[in-house]
């Protein structure tokens, strides 16, 4: 059975950012299978790319918030950075050899879960009128955040 499963209740209703939530669960899927398998460099690799995946899709939203003139930007900017803070400080942990693997995923699950569901939503009808007069702003811009 799976870590954590993707369900409608945490759609906000704009594909690339749904599918870039829907990532980050599947990294905690992968994680979550490496570290049964008690297979650590296969865990390291994963929290390494899970945290990379996470910061990059902050970085896209927030670059995608501001051009939307959404209002919140700032504080919404200010929540992403005292996680980001929070998981590399998991990050480092991990790399001196502490077991942090359970506790980073069921916080990353609780944390994404209710900010998907307050701050993410709320710049929802913003950024749905920015893309729909920029069309072809997510393909000429994507690239620019994620390797
Ligand atoms: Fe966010
Ligand atoms: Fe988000």
């Amino acid at each position: 059975m799976s870590y954590w499963t993707w369900d409608s209740s945490l759609s906000v209703g704009i594909n690339i950012i749904d599918e870039q939530h829907q990532r980050i669960v599947s990294y905690l899927n992968e994680l979550d299978i490496a570290y049964l398998e008690g297979d650590n460099d296969k865990v390291t690799h994963i929290l390494m790319g899970l945290v990379d995946y996470t910061i990059s899709h902050f970085a896209f939203e927030e670059n995608l918030m501001a051009q939307s003139g959404y209002p919140l930007s700032d504080p919404h900017k200010m929540v992403h950075k005292v996680f980001v803070a929070h998981i590399n400080n998991y990050k480092k942990q991990h790399e001196s050899g502490r077991d942090i693997t359970k506790k980073l995923m069921s916080e990353l699950q609780i944390w994404l879960t209710n900010h998907i569901k307050k701050e993410d939503r709320d710049y929802v009808p913003y950024v749905n009128k920015f893309l729909n007069k920029k069309k072809g702003w997510i393909n000429k811009t994507i690239g620019l955040f994620f390797r």
